[in-house]
């Protein structure tokens, strides 16, 4: 019924297809969709464009407080709006993939965010797409879900993502997608962890459509049981 709603957490390593899948979701659910990728990507991109140093969390941390992130519902996923300016084009650079997991281990920076995000889900109705959203971020959601594929299918998913001419092999991406995944996982704050009460789905050799329409379906029978 669309008097209750719930919130669904989707966690997973990178090129699982969460953000596909989740805007789907969204979509047939009539809920908010939020990429918290795409705002650990936004804060990156600040820190490259300022020059602070990534490791440095304090001046990261005061950088971050500063940035007021917007995510507008768009035909084609989400536009992402820092200050005011539209980033959205930018977010997805492999500059952006290779700082992201450094800004990401901030603890102020994950404070900030994960502040933000509840902000965004406290009236229910969304579906948020991370790595801490079941464990850390939204620990009460109705429905969680940890979606996973192989690292090889991950890779190419990814690489079709790249903007033409971008110089990258599949081997090669693959190696930077494992080695992000590494890091998210054994980060101390919030690492990439499947929460003890979420649902596992391998997506491997299965459809985004497959994938949604599972998840759908998950979250209609969580809705009856509230
Ligand atoms: O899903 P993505 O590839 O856009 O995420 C980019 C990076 O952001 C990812 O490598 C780890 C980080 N991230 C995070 O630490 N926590 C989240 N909830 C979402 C993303």
């Amino acid at each position: 019924s669309h008097t209750h709603r719930i919130n669904i957490a989707i966690d997973g390593p990178a090129g699982a297809g969460k953000s596909t899948v989740a805007r789907k979701v969204a979509s047939a659910l009539q809920y908010v969709y939020i990429d918290t990728g795409a705002m650990y990507r936004a804060v990156t991109l600040k820190v490259l464009d300022s020059g602070v140093p990534k490791d440095d969390d304090e001046a990261v941390g005061r950088l971050a407080d500063g940035l007021d992130i917007v995510l507008l519902p768009g035909g084609d996923g989400q536009q992402v709006r820092v200050n005011g300016e539209d980033v959205t084009a930018k977010l997805r650079s492999l500059e952006i993939n290779r700082s992201v997991s450094y800004v990401a281990r901030l603890s102020r920076v994950r404070l900030r965010m994960a502040e933000l995000q509840r902000n965004m889900a406290a009236g229910k109705g969304v579906v948020m797409d991370g790595r801490d959203i079941g464990t850390h971020v939204l620990p009460d959601a109705e429905l969680k879900v940890f979606l996973t594929a192989t690292p090889r299918e991950r890779a190419k998913r990814r690489f079709l993502e790249l903007e033409p001419g971008t110089e990258i092999t599949l081997d090669q991406l693959e190696r930077e997608i494992e080695e992000r995944d590494r890091l998210d996982r054994e980060r101390e704050i919030a690492p990439l962890l499947q929460a003890a009460d979420a649902r596992l789905l391998d997506s491997t050799g299965m459809t985004v459509d497959e994938v949604a329409e599972e998840i759908v379906q998950w979250g209609l029978a969580a809705v009856r049981t509230i």
